[in-house]
């Protein structure tokens, strides 16, 4: 299997909670590596520009709002298979549906306040790891 990379976003519930550790450790534990990372306040602009794709959805306003609220870390993690294995690890969106074992299981709060953003393919993983970093901020 190739070494790939995806993107992910450690949410506000978990910068909130003091979280950023644990959920880098179970990333870490998952067999991804963090080679890139920051903490950011987004702005709104980059708030429903990343999320754009969800625009017309009931929730859009609240998502946005949420990801505004607080601080969040964006990462690229590198791993063989990564953006399946990040997937994995990060379990269902709503926290009810996610596995035992997964971020979302064992620290997400709701459906909305879900603790981490996982690109859902490489060819989005790539946009959106390049809607945040330059790539000599990526130090595999
Ligand atoms: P989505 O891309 O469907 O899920 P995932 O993050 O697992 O790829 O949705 C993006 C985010 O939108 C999701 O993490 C939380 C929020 N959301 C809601 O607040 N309510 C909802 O009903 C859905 C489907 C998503």
């Amino acid at each position: 299997m190739a070494v790939t990379r995806t993107f992910s976003i450690i949410k506000p519930d978990a910068t909130r909670r003091n979280l950023t550790g644990a959920v880098t450790k179970m990333l870490e534990d998952a067999g991804l590596r963090v080679v890139a990372s920051k903490r950011i306040h987004m702005t709104r602009e980059q708030a429903e520009g990343f999320y754009g794709v969800h625009r017309e959805r009931p929730f859009f306003g609240e998502l946005v709002d949420f990801m505004m609220s607080e601080p969040v870390v964006v990462q690229v993690l590198e791993g063989e298979d990564a953006v399946t294995r990040n997937r994995d690890i990060m379990g269902a969106t709503n926290p009810a549906d996610a596995a035992p074992g997964t971020i979302r299981k064992e620290l997400a709060l709701s459906i909305g306040e879900n603790t981490v953003h996982g690109s859902d393919s490489e060819e989005n993983a790539a946009i959106e790891i390049a809607f945040f970093f330059n790539e000599d901020e990526i130090v595999g």
